[in-house]
């Protein structure tokens, strides 16, 4: 299975490099590395152990709604992704990142092994992991629970989606899903892609959306292509691009309308 996904993984990577013949290896997962560094005016905080993982947690704590957002492989610190994590909290749910790389993320860092990093952090690894983390939200009655997913976090939520852990994911920009996956994701799906997505192009998420809509069992899905940005817009945008900024803002409203209609 880790195999699987490296290869997905990589055939990102060769698509692009294949289109520019010679030039090196390169993926729009990499791009725009946040700042880990960087903190702002964060409403949560970090808890050191919940269900064994670090986890930056935020939102309404007496909710018994529970949204797990799953981070890319720049992991549970990215300032972005935190202040999305906030936005959700403010909607009324409670929310945890959870550093699922053990302090270990991705950083930019071009002297990291990238195939190597890969291997260590199987987000179908982390899915089995994870379970811990599902069942102690629980335990704190928080019966309702999401996942939304971005890049590496996207094939982190859909595989929690196929084990009925979960009532609804949400996945923007994902990376390496196949089509067979669709056939197995066990709760409503939104899947959020970008125009200029090279590691998830268009076609891909196009096919996603067919596969769901072939299914016998119908299960709620929705599929978006957003306009003029690339892979990364949700969670690692511009933000001194206003364009950059709504777009983030739409995708954000879009995850929060889904699992307001399907986390009940
Ligand atoms: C990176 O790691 C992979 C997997 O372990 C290995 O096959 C490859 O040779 C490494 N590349 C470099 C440049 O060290
Ligand atoms: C998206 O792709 C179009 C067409 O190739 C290009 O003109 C535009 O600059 C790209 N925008 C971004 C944000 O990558
Ligand atoms: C971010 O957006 C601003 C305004 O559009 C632009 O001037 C700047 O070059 C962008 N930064 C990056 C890193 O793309």
């Amino acid at each position: 299975m880790a195999l699987e996904f490296l290869y997905a993984f990589f055939l990102c990577i060769t698509l692009l490099a294949g289109s520019a013949a010679s030039a090196p290896p390169h993926s729009q997962c990499l791009d725009n590395p946040p700042d880990l560094t960087a903190r702002h005016n964060e409403a949560g905080k970090v808890v050191d152990d919940l269900a064994g993982f670090k986890a930056y947690i935020t939102g309404a704590v007496h909710s018994d709604r529970a949204i797990v957002l799953a981070s890319d492989i720049f992991g549970f610190e990215a300032p972005l992704l935190r202040q999305v994590a906030d936005k959700v909290g403010e909607a009324g749910y409670y929310v945890v990142v959870p550093d699922f790389f053990s302090g270990q993320p991705y950083t930019g860092d071009p002297s990291v092994n990238i195939t190597q990093w890969i291997e260590d952090h199987s987000p179908v690894k982390a899915a089995q992991d994870a379970k811990p983390i599902f069942a102690t939200l629980k335990k704190e009655r928080k019966h309702i629970l999401g996942v939304g997913g971005y890049c590496w976090g996207g094939k982190f939520a859909v595989e929690i989606s196929k084990t009925n852990e979960v009532k609804a994911i949400v996945i923007s920009h994902p990376s390496s899903l196949n089509v067979d996956d669709m056939r197995e994701v066990q709760c409503p799906i939104e899947i959020l892609g970008a125009q200029n997505d090279t590691t998830t192009p268009q076609k891909f998420i196009y096919q996603y959306v067919r596969a769901l809509s072939k299914r016998s069992d119908k299960i709620p899905y929705f599929g978006k292509i957003f306009p003029g940005v690339a892979h990364g817009f949700a969670c690692r945008y511009n933000t001194t691009d206003p364009f950059a900024v709504k777009t983030a803002e739409q995708a954000l409203a879009l995850m929060l309308d889904w699992f307001e209609k399907y986390l009940k």
